[in-house]
């Protein structure tokens, strides 16, 4: 394969948070312990942040949360040699490389391509090289990685990615142990559940990866955010690129994942010395229990690891009792007492939720795309004889491609007289079929089955058929072998059908002269356009009479107030079917609420003790994959009007359509005893205590109860005091502060739960 097919792939800087002092330079390099920052091994916690799916005035916010959840770094994408090069030259010319004084410490080049090089043979080799040698040539100071690539060419370093990462070992003796995308979630599909990884298992992978020898990790994704426009691939990935990362799309904490990995991270950091430089020595405690020490001598550092899917452990380690759960991994800083349990969360639950003002009635208006002279006539921009892939013939400059071509049929022809039907065969991963102007059906792909037979019966006329076929792409396919030739669209047979008793006679259209019309009329006028407004050139008028419902290929558009303050705003598209929208004028991405997750799949209860999978632990079946679109801040006008466009491919109802700001509604904490539990409703003050127990209480946000043993004094009235009017508060959870408890069973530590209102 020649390198210039290579232009689309990845390169990735690690940009340091200038927590290394340096007026001068730094030197980055590396050992097989570490990562080395001016000659000293360093813990390094980074996490991925892709500024496209942001706004630029939401980064401010997103990097300073991330300072502040304990990342030192964030690791960002884009192409190959020409873009590389350019931003090579643009960081060199900015000195923002560690070796001339900046932040950036780490830069990776290609991703994941070990997961792919076999099927290339010897030019995956040769290609891999190659990516080496220009990533090596533009002499950037710092090091270079590769992820997921086993025996990568020296001097780059190999890393691993995964939801775990503790049994990786480097196959480069002298590369350290490095985790570059520690996946915090997963991504969503249209048709699919949402995914959900609970902080526990998280912050397990995570601690285990330090216990084991790791210090470097970067989470994939620390804030996933929105693939605005079109940019979503996949195909199939949502528009919503959440991933349930400790920061939600919107750049809220997600919370207790945020909360519960920066604890974790404050106290990796504080172990670096020993975790970088200490002797290891492994003790097994028995039951898929280890015991792991690192000493210098200065100080000694420990964990605990408990990889027993089901069995809590108790052990004796260093003369002293430590209960570690199942699943779990106790850090004990200094080697004599438990700072940190992965699955011990402290940390407060936040239930995100819309604001309660009463929604703003829109006063929509609406015109039909306009594509009767391409349904009914086929006429198109280019003609071919046969069938092309759509990304052949559109470039991907839109969704929309249109097949068109002729059949004439006499009363002779072997076919009339019969049952018609057309028969489609299909990569497209939306077809619209129309025969003489008239809608026939349509199909989408589901549950991954890309590459499906459309049958439908048709009623042709004596003379000149029209067979229109709507062909529409829902992002293209961004990985995997050969991802850029597999196909889509209409790749054929294209057929007419007849069938008589058991007789069945094909008339094959594959290779008759096609007609190819590249997007919708509509997107080629800019239809979306603020400054399309009463355009001269329209013919058709926007209309607010007989608001039409379930009316495919419609455009509506109405006007909106931006809803005040600063908290995230999101558009609720229930009721609508397919399309894209655009607020004044910028896209928001393609918008599907009508498509469900299926019914089955979910549970109540997320255990989250076990290997997590990208299945596990999902929610929301039988829902709607997204409901809730992101309006970034920086697309509105706050003090003027705002235009929502949406172009309705399906056929739906906008009158549901509204505007809400997403806000934490509810805040629950379930903390030990002996640990301190801060509340906060984010910007808004605590309003009032809804439940609180020190004692052995049990339940779920929401439905917490009172167990058989409680704090003599009284929790809620405690909890009110300190918190209610503030806009956050610290307990210690203790009974000093909640008064001692009868007995309450077993040595399990008494714990404090509460749920407040925003
Ligand atoms: C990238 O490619 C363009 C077009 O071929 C060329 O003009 C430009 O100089 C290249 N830039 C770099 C940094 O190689
Ligand atoms: C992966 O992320 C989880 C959650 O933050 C963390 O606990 C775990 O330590 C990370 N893994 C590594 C190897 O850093
Ligand atoms: C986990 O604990 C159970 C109960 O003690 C034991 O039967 C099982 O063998 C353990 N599994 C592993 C992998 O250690
Ligand atoms: C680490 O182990 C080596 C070899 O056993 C020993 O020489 C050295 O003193 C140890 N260092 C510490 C800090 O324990
Ligand atoms: C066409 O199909 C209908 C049922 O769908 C059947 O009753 C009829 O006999 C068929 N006609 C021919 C010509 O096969
Ligand atoms: C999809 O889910 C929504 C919300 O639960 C429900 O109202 C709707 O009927 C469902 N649609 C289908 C086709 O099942
Ligand atoms: C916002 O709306 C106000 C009032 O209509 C207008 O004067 C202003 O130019 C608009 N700002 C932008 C950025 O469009
Ligand atoms: C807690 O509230 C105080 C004001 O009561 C505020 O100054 C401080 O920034 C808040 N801290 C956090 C972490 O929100
Ligand atoms: C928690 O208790 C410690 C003493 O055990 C005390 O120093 C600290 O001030 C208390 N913190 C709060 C928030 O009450």
């Amino acid at each position: 394969m020649e390198m210039k097919h290579f232009i689309y792939l990845l390169s990735l800087f690690f940009i340091l948070f200038a927590t290394f002092s340096s007026s001068n330079s730094t030197i980055v390099s590396h050992d097989e312990r570490a990562i080395t920052i001016n000659g000293q091994r360093r813990i390094l916690i980074s996490g991925s942040i892709h500024y496209p799916r942001s706004t630029s005035d939401m980064w401010p916010d997103l990097i300073n949360k991330a300072k502040d959840g304990g990342l030192d770094a964030i690791e960002t994408y884009n192409e190959m040699q020409n873009f590389t090069t350019k931003i090579v030259n643009m960081m060199k010319q900015e000195n923002l490389f560690a070796s001339q004084g900046g932040p950036i410490i780490l830069a990776q080049i290609e991703n994941e391509y070990g997961n792919v090089i076999s099927s290339y043979g010897a030019e995956g080799k040769a290609y891999i090289n190659w990516c080496a040698n220009m990533a090596n040539s533009l002499d950037i100071g710092v090091p270079w990685l590769m992820c997921q690539q086993p025996h990568a060419p020296e001097p780059m370093i190999e890393t691993c990615n995964g939801f775990y990462c503790d049994q990786y070992k480097p196959s480069n003796p002298s590369s350290p142990k490095m985790w570059t995308e520690n996946w915090t979630g997963w991504f969503k599909n249209w048709g699919g559940k949402h995914p959900y990884r609970t902080a526990e298992d998280l912050a397990y992978s995570v601690a285990r990866f330090f216990q084991t020898g790791g210090t470097f990790q970067n989470y994939y994704m620390y804030h996933g955010g929105t693939n605005f426009g079109r940019v979503a691939g996949g195909p199939y990935i949502t528009t919503s690129y959440d991933y349930h990362a400790p920061l939600d799309e919107f750049g809220s904490l997600n919370q207790p994942k945020w909360g519960h990995l920066k604890q974790l991270h404050t106290l990796l950091k504080s172990m670096e010395k020993p975790l970088t430089y200490g002797n290891i020595s492994t003790i097994d405690l028995g039951n898929s229990v280890t015991a792991t020490v690192y000493s210098t001598k200065e100080r000694s550092s420990c964990f605990i690891g408990n990889v027993n899917t089901t069995a809590d452990a108790l052990v004796k380690f260093k003369g002293k009792d430590y209960n570690v759960p199942a699943w779990s991994v106790s850090v004990l800083p200094d080697c004599n007492k438990e700072a940190y349990n992965t699955a011990r969360v402290n940390t407060q639950t936040s239930i995100m939720t819309e604001d309660s003002r009463k929604p703003e009635k829109l006063e929509w208006t609406w015109r039909p795309e306009v594509a009767r002279k391409t349904i009914l006539k086929g006429s198109g921009d280019l003609i071919a004889k046969g069938l092309v892939d759509q990304k052949d013939v559109t470039n991907d400059a839109s969704d929309y491609l249109w097949y068109m071509t002729r059949v004439h049929l006499d009363k002779k022809d072997p076919l009339w007289s019969r049952n018609m039907t057309l028969r489609v065969h299909s990569n497209a991963h939306v077809l619209h079929a129309y025969v003489n102007g008239k809608y026939v059906g349509n199909q989408i792909v589901k549950d991954n089955k890309f590459d499906y037979k459309f049958e439908k019966k048709v009623n042709p006329v004596h003379g000149t058929n029209h067979i229109s076929l709507l062909s529409v792409s829902v992002g293209l396919q961004n990985y995997g072998p050969f991802f850029e030739s597999g196909p889509t669209g209409i790749n054929g047979p294209v057929k007419l059908v007849g069938y008589k008793g058991d007789e069945t006679i094909e008339k094959d259209l594959s290779g008759h002269q096609w007609d190819y019309k590249i997007g919708l009329n509509g997107f080629n006028n800019k239809l979306f356009s603020t400054k399309s407004v009463g355009h001269k050139n329209h013919k058709l008028k926007w209309s607010n009479e007989k608001l039409p419902a379930d009316r495919m290929l419609t455009w509506y558009k109405a006007k909106f107030k931006a809803p005040l303050g600063k908290d995230p705003v999101i558009v609720d598209f229930s009721g609508l079917g397919k399309g894209e929208a655009w607020i004044n004028g910028q896209s928001i991405g393609r918008y599907w609420p009508s498509f469900n997750s299926s019914d089955d799949g979910c549970t109540d209860e997320c255990d989250y003790r076990g290997e997590y999978g990208s299945d596990k632990c999902s929610f929301m079946c039988g829902k709607p994959t997204q409901r809730w679109y992101h309006v970034p801040r920086s697309f509105l006008n706050e003090s003027g009007h705002n235009t929502i466009t949406l172009f309705e491919e399906m056929g739906g109802d906008p009158s549901m359509v509204n505007f809400k700001t997403v806000v934490v509604g509810t805040v629950c904490a379930r903390a030990h005893e002996h640990n301190t539990v801060e509340l906060s409703c984010s910007n808004r003050p605590i309003s009032a205590v809804k439940f609180a127990s020190f004692g052995n209480p049990s339940g779920h946000c929401g439905s917490f109860a009172v167990g058989t043993c409680e704090g003599a004094k009284d929790a809620a009235k405690i909890v009110a005091k300190d918190c209610v009017g503030k806009l956050n508060c610290t307990m210690n959870v203790s009974s000093d502060k909640f008064g001692s408890t009868s007995d309450c069973g077993g040595d399990s530590p008494k714990r404090l739960f509460v749920e407040v209102e925003c």
